[in-house]
């Protein structure tokens, strides 16, 4: 997957050439306004867009998309207004997702057009806005036709007009960004009969390779020897074997360690404890976690931060065929602690205890692992909120800052310790479950935290909801895998790099 070409220009709306000009509508109390960066089009215009954009309807509220022709009076034939909401009265990074959101939502209603060369005109008056709004473009222009027939559509070239002084940079930031989400997305749609351990790890070898990320790829009879009871288990199911692939960034300034560890279960049928059909059929998304956590590697060898960084990507496809593991089964995660497997739909986290118990090797200074962990998370939060549990309370805001700051929605959530006493088993060192039903999201974050030794710091990230999106598109976000995660964990290596975190 490479995303569409992309480029700044200082040249004006009236006079680039383009098949269409985007500008922004802030929604005024008296109508539509026209933001910063519109003002050279409506001059074009002898001043009547305000009043053409009224006639036509437009508000100026977030994701409202008005086409109107230019009559000649610019290069472009096509004017696409598309609405910014209140656009600059909430702080900067408000606007700065307005911006992505205004200018995914203009790219997204030219995508089926003939409209290969958009120019957007939105605000861009510093490097964030310039970032925000080729970022938003980028993703607004993603597509997904690995199985589509017939003729491929055009793929637009996106320019943003800006006149600010670090724009090809922050043009640059949002590539890689926008790549490495498109990476996401792409391997959360891949049919799970193309996307199994074997060929996720096939692919993170490619990326790696590519990246000049060091890999390390440890097969089933690896996993086997190795001790590695969670992979071993929620996979001896299916006839896709699973795979633990380890990746490494490293930088010659770095004094920290920061691991990620990401969730791949390449499908969740729920195994034994079967899933009902319908809630069966978004579970090709249960591996988005290692997808961003792949992809956020991929940014972070791109944009070079000073702190090393593992990533580890625990990958397992969850079936109920004749070998599959039995509720009741005990097994032994990588380190040895014993887990009473009662569920096993509840698989994600006997996978991702084995990364973390491994990922300790590696001495983190901080350790994040990100997950489609739990339906509870989605009752919770909702479609868009991740919900971030931590062993410390400093790691949990700052990961939900930032979170904020990559312009990700995230909330913190606690690890009641009165909920652990209902993972105790009569068997075991713990069950993967309760019987209780209540506050699952974080019985699911409370059965990692046993496998993280005090004294080492650790978030839980749960992106059951974000991960894929199953409505309408809206702003940057098109139906399927969204890239949820990749922006919090660049910018959890950045804070890292800089002390902040
Ligand atoms: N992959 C699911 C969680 C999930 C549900 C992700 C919906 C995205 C959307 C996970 O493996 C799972 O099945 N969790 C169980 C845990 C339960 C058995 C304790 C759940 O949430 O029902
Ligand atoms: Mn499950
Ligand atoms: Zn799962």
């Amino acid at each position: 997957m490479t995303t569409n070409p992309l480029s700044t220009s200082t040249e004006s709306a009236r006079s680039v050439a383009a098949d269409a000009i985007v500008i922004g509508i802030t929604q005024g109390p008296a109508g539509p306004v026209l933001a910063p960066g519109a003002v050279g089009v409506d001059e074009a215009l002898g001043g009547t867009l305000g009043a053409t954009l009224t006639a036509l309807g437009a508000t100026g509220k977030q994701d409202e998309v008005t086409k109107l022709t230019s009559g000649g009076n610019l290069t472009a034939p096509l004017i696409v207004a598309v609405g910014l909401g209140d656009f600059d009265s909430d702080g900067q990074l408000a606007a700065a997702e307005a911006l992505r959101r205004g200018a995914g939502a203009a790219v997204r209603a030219l995508a089926n057009g003939k409209s290969p060369a958009i120019a957007l005109a939105l605000p861009a008056r510093d490097d964030a806005e310039t970032e925000a709004v080729a970022l938003g473009a980028l993703l607004g222009s993603y597509r997904f036709l690995r199985y589509r027939g017939g003729d491929q559509p055009a793929r637009p070239t996106l320019t943003v007009l800006t006149s600010a002084g670090g724009a090809a940079e922050a043009a640059a930031r949002a590539e890689v960004l926008g790549q490495s989400m498109a990476l996401t997305r792409d391997l959360i749609n891949t049919s799970p009969s193309h996307l199994y351990p074997e060929s996720f790890a096939a692919e993170a070898q490619r990326i790696a390779a590519d990246a000049g990320l060091e890999i390390e790829v440890l097969d089933a009879d690896a996993l086997a020897s190795g001790g590695y009871g969670g992979l071993i288990g929620v996979g001896q199911g299916s006839i896709r074997q699973p795979r633990l692939v380890r990746l490494a960034y490293s930088h010659p300034d770095a004094t920290k360690t920061v691991v990620f560890a990401g969730k791949g279960i390449t499908f969740d049928s729920g195994g034994l404890s079967l899933k009902p059909s319908n809630a069966m059929e978004t579970m090709k998304s249960d591996m988005s976690g290692a997808a961003a956590v792949l992809a956020a590697l991929q940014a972070i060898a791109a944009l070079r931060p000073a702190v090393n960084v593992v990533g580890y990507l625990p990958l397992a496809e969850n079936m109920p065929g004749g070998n599959a593991q039995r509720p009741s089964d005990v097994i032994t995660i990588f380190g040895g602690k014993t887990v009473e497997v009662l569920n096993t739909d509840a698989e994600g986290r006997l996978v991702l205890a084995d990364a973390i118990a491994r990922s300790l090797q590696d001495s983190p200074d901080l350790l994040i692992d990100v997950a489609t962990l739990t339906g509870a998370q989605v009752i919770a939060l909702g479609t868009r909120i991740a919900g971030i549990m931590s062993n410390d309370d400093a790691v949990r805001e700052g990961v939900v800052d930032a979170a904020r700051r990559s312009g990700e929605q995230a909330w913190p959530m606690p690890l009641p310790p009165e909920l652990r006493k209902g993972l105790d088993s009569p068997v075991a060192d713990i069950a993967n479950v309760t019987g209780e039903r209540w506050g699952g999201m974080l019985v699911g974050g409370l059965f990692l935290k046993e496998f993280v030794p005090d004294g080492v710091r650790w978030a839980h990230v749960d992106i059951a909801g974000p991960a894929f999106h199953e409505g309408e598109p809206y702003g940057y976000t098109a139906k399927g895998g969204t890239g949820a995660a990749v922006r919090m964990l660049v910018q959890v290596a950045a804070d890292v790099a800089d002390g902040r975190l």
